[in-house]
């Protein structure tokens, strides 16, 4: 079966997932494209979906008879209302982070969703698809013994002037904040945030670095460096402490040189290139779950889960190293 897909939002995400479902994956195809921006869903249109639809708006687009499933990567604060009008058409929604900018726009998602007693919502924490996450959440199960301490960063080479202290936590270490909880099989307790001296290329108006520290429920201590000026790449970092050993996440594949009396590996500079296999496994597993009706992957729950500890973290960034408990709703039995 062809899952027909509608694509709402066509800038550097949307359209990059309208061209990997039309010449890179198996099982669907994009007949819809919505954006404010009607050029952009054309340029969308021209360039890799050339049987699409433009739709002037996302409802009309959700609504269209001929769209199996909805795809949503416009601007974050838009996701929930298009979400919300996915699972009332009882269509799959792949869903790019976040599912909502508030917690209680996440849970209005998580209640509606239950409410039709069925799984409709993925969202978009590709790193659970990437091949060295993977094989690292293996190695925790099987080799290293009951994990105790995570250590991991997040650095990036420079951000927009327009990138503020809060943003660290919601655009950026959100992804840590997936990865590492579905890496434990755990959940967080509580978060702090420690700031040391300010790195001379961050602007005025964001703190950076940041190290923010998250207690789990079974005692684990993470604490991920969050530095988004360190200048000389892109670099994700993970390793995990257990009782016997430790496991880190590998190294993007680069070629090794030998050159100039040195021994050197290039270090990626564009997060677009670090995982960008993921995306491909993430959008081919939403089509095979859409094909049946439903979704798999990270869940509206995770999405939920995920912006109740960045509201918890960002509390955290005010409050001076004080720990900020993270709580939240009991979990409906769909997400178990
Ligand atoms: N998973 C990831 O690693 C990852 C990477 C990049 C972006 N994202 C997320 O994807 C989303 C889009 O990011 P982007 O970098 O593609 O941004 P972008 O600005 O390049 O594209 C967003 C597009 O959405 C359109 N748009 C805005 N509001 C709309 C609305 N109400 N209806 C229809 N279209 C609308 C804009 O005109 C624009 O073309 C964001 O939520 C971002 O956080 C996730």
């Amino acid at each position: 079966m062809t899952v027909r897909i509608g694509v709402i939002g066509t800038g550097a995400i949307g359209s990059d997932h309208a061209r990997r479902i039309n010449q890179v994956l198996a099982g669907g195809k994009v007949v819809a494209l919505s954006d404010v921006k009607s050029a952009s869903a054309e340029a969308v249109r021209a360039g890799v979906a050339p049987d699409a639809k433009l739709y002037a708006t996302g409802e009309q687009l959700i609504a269209a008879d001929d769209v199996d499933a909805v795809l949503v990567a416009s601007w974050g604060a838009t996701h929930e209302p298009y979400v919300l009008a996915a699972i009332a058409a009882g269509k799959p929604c792949f869903c790019e982070k976040p599912l909502a900018t508030t917690a209680e726009g996440a849970k209005r998602i998580v209640d509606a969703e239950t409410a039709r007693g069925r799984r409709l919502v993925q969202v978009g924490f590709m790193r659970r698809y990437d091949a060295g996450y993977v094989e690292l959440k293996e190695a925790v199960r099987s080799r290293t013994g009951a994990p105790i301490m995570v250590h991991a960063a997040h650095r990036n080479p420079t951000v927009p002037e327009a990138y503020v202290t809060a943003m660290a936590i919601h655009d950026t270490l959100i992804h840590e904040i997936d990865v590492l909880r579905w890496l434990l099989d755990d959940d967080y307790v509580s978060a702090r945030v420690f700031f040391p001296r300010q790195a001379a290329r961050a602007n005025a108006k964001l703190r950076d670095p940041q190290v923010v520290v998250l207690e789990t429920k079974k005692g684990v201590l993470i604490d991920v460096e969050i530095f988004v000026n360190c200048h000389y790449g892109y670099d994700i970092q993970c390793e995990v402490v257990g009782e016997d050993g430790t496991a880190r996440l590998p190294e993007p594949m680069a070629v090794q040189l030998r050159l100039g009396a040195k021994l050197q590996n290039d270090i990626l500079t564009d997060w677009k290139d670090r995982f960008v296999s993921a995306y491909d496994v993430e959008l081919q597993d939403f089509l095979k779950a859409a094909a049946r009706g439903t979704a798999a992957g990270p869940s509206s729950w995770d999405g939920y889960v995920a912006a109740i500890t960045s509201d918890a973290c960002v509390k955290a960034q005010e409050a001076q190293g004080v720990a900020v408990p993270i709580e939240m709703v009991r979990k409906p039995a769909l997400y178990d």
